[in-house]
């Protein structure tokens, strides 16, 4: 087991300086990749930093040359770098190919993935291609655990005592571009428990900033109640519609968006709050459900002054008495323990 995870460490080193080198001095990579990071802004600092990389639009440039270096087709698949087909005779093809690459590392910096991103010049393709094609699930690789950046991220957090999380790859990036190095990404997945944890390894204090669509505030409102259980102080700042952190920091320039984020950065519960007054409208019965559900946020916050401050803040948001939602609070409280 231990074996076969140095193995896997080393053949995904492998690929990641075998997609650097081929960004940088391959004709493809550099009239493709390096033109395609150019155009989003990335400078060769970034692209150093984030180990960025190309794999060429052909069937087997990479394995090839991996199999001619004395690596095995078992362990090229069993990174998730090989697609054979079970019972074929043929050798298989590359996973990655005509596709820009973000290597994932874990928190020691170690590559456990990859993220490939289809270029946008690629119509034919993107027709009937995910945007992004990540590594499967592998022996080193679960997808729930990890967040894309915390590598070049922790020591960023730990000074600053406070980390943004993002969905992109490309907004993590684009992020550090500007400036904002505290910054990690979900990778588009609702956040798990296994991610928050790995965040309060470094900081307790996280700001979410999400996708400006309804699929991104829904995600964030999926996570909240999680990230509250486990004493983190969340904060949640969304963009315009349309804008992810991304598109917004090219828009406006980091001193602008450092500002924005300063200005609409909510605490999560005044936000989901909001959210839910604002579906409700006048309808007591669905007012009442909001009353409910707020409560039930409030209830998973451990720290019992941090939960009296929000019950306080909450009763005056939904007009309602606070005594009222102590006592509501309480009874959760009491079936859960
Ligand atoms: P987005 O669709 O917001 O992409 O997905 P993005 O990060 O803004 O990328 P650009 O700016 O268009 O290049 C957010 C994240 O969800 C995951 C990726 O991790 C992506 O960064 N995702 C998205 C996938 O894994 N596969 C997909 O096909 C799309
Ligand atoms: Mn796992
Ligand atoms: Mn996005
Ligand atoms: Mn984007
Ligand atoms: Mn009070």
């Amino acid at each position: 087991r231990q074996n076969e995870r140095e193995s896997l460490y080393i053949i995904l080193n492998f690929a990641k300086n075998f997609y650097v080198q081929q960004l940088h001095e391959s004709d493809e990579g550099q009239a493709v990749g390096l033109s395609y990071f150019k155009e989003r802004g990335f400078t060769g600092e970034i692209r150093k930093k984030f180990e960025l990389g190309y794999s060429l639009d052909t069937w087997d440039a990479f394995s090839k040359v991996a199999l001619a270096k004395g690596y095995s087709t078992q362990l090229l698949e069993k990174a998730g770098l090989l697609i054979h087909k079970e019972g074929s005779q043929t050798a298989g093809y590359d996973r990655f190919r005509g596709r820009v690459i973000f290597p994932i590392h874990n928190v020691a910096g170690k590559v456990i993935a990859f993220g490939a991103r289809i270029l946008k010049s690629d119509k034919s393709k993107a027709a009937n291609q995910p945007k992004y094609l990540n590594s499967p699930e592998t022996e080193v690789y679960h997808k729930s655990d990890v967040l894309y950046g915390i590598f070049q991220a922790k020591n960023a957090i730990r000074q600053l005592d406070h980390c943004y999380l993002v969905e992109g790859y490309t907004d993590v990036i684009s992020l550090n571009q500007g400036g904002i190095e505290n910054v990690v990404a979900s990778s588009g997945t609702s956040l798990t428990v296994e991610q928050i944890r790995l965040i309060g390894r470094f900081t307790p204090n996280v700001t979410i900033l999400y996708d400006g669509d309804i699929a991104g505030i829904k995600a964030a409102l999926r996570g909240l109640d999680l990230v509250l259980e486990e004493g983190l102080n969340v904060s949640i700042v969304l963009f315009p519609d349309g804008d992810d952190p991304d598109s917004y920091v090219r828009k406006v320039g980091a001193e602008a968006f450092k500002a924005y984020l300063k200005n609409n950065a909510k605490d999560f519960i005044t936000f989901k709050t909001e959210m839910l007054l604002q579906d409700a409208g006048n309808d007591p019965f669905r007012l009442a459900a909001v009353i409910g559900e707020v409560v039930n946020s409030i209830v998973k916050i451990p720290d019992a002054i941090k939960r009296q401050v929000f019950f306080h803040r909450t009763s005056e948001m939904m007009k309602v008495d606070e005594q009222m939602l102590i006592t509501e609070g309480n009874k959760i409280l009491r079936k859960l323990h």
